[in-house]
């Protein structure tokens, strides 16, 4: 069991959660945990935000049941695996510019700390309605933009988290730049077993969990990924049904 030491709604669909891990405290820029609230829920894939001596942070955005399991009911979770995923490659980059929409925040000021210690001209491009985190964001990043419409910027390398769409958008505003992205994929394991996390990298299998999170996005079929993303949506949309009923009743029952 690792307790949630302190939870920070930051409103009705996000929060922050800081966790007892003594075993997440190694973690590399750009790494991801899994966690599990029960022993029967599902596993979460979660971007670290922040380490700490025995501790760790990380940022919830609310879609579904386990997302707002987390966020309404959890004090303590079950299990806590990581930290997972190879970490974000820093390179010899002199300015890059962080693409985010919505949770894509929290890996992007992860990174975006260890890029500023090698002292790198760091600009943020937000493009989603919910924008959380933003005042850290104004203290790690020299320069935030919060805009729905995207345009290009002039830097040396391009890095996007948060959205499957927004990666593949990118590789067409930057079709002569690096651009390194965040791949957005339901997991399950999240040691290379399952193959629920599969990418299409210059037509070969790679695993987000294993390989990735982050890829070079012009080698991803993005396509293929983002049809992947509603293979789910029957069952999930039953999940939250089922789950908000039983909030309800909860409360009905306080
Ligand atoms: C490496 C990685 C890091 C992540 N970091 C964060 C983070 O720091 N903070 C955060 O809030 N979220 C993060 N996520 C996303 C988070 O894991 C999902 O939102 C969560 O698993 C959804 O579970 P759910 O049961 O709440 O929703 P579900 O019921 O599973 O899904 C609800 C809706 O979201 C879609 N969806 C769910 N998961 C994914 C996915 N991974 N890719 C594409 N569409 C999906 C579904 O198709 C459905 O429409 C990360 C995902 C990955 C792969
Ligand atoms: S989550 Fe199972 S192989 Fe990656």
């Amino acid at each position: 069991m690792h307790p949630i030491v302190e939870k920070v709604k930051l409103s009705e669909k996000a929060c922050l959660l800081k966790i007892k891990a003594e075993h997440i405290s190694r973690a590399m820029p750009g790494q991801f945990v899994m966690l599990q609230h029960r022993e029967t829920s599902e596993p979460v894939p979660l971007s670290i935000l922040e380490v700490s001596e025995g501790y760790f942070t990380c940022f919830v955005k609310g879609v579904g049941k386990s997302t707002l399991e987390l966020i309404e009911e959890a004090e303590n979770l079950f299990y806590v695996a990581g930290p997972l995923g190879k970490p974000f490659p820093l390179g010899h980059y002199r300015k890059v510019a962080f693409y985010t929409h919505s949770w894509g925040i929290a890996p992007a000021l992860n990174v975006a700390k260890a890029l500023k210690a090698q002292g790198k001209e760091l600009l943020l491009f937000h493009t989603s309605e919910d924008f959380y985190l933003q005042e850290e964001a104004g203290r790690v990043f020299d320069e935030v933009i919060h805009d729905g419409e995207l345009r290009a910027l002039h830097v040396d390398l391009v890095a996007s988290a948060g959205s499957n769409r927004l990666s593949k958008r990118l590789t067409s505003i930057y079709s002569q730049k690096p651009v390194i992205s965040m791949v957005n994929t339901h997991m399950l394991d999240a040691v290379g077993l399952c193959l629920v996390c599969r990418v299409l990298v210059e037509g070969k299998q790679r695993l987000a969990c294993t390989d990735g999170p982050w890829f070079e996005a012009h080698l991803v079929d993005w396509a293929n990924l983002i049809e992947r993303e509603s293979a789910y949506e029957e069952q999930e949309k039953l999940a939250l049904e089922e789950y908000r009923k039983a909030l309800r009743r909860k409360s009905l029952k306080a």
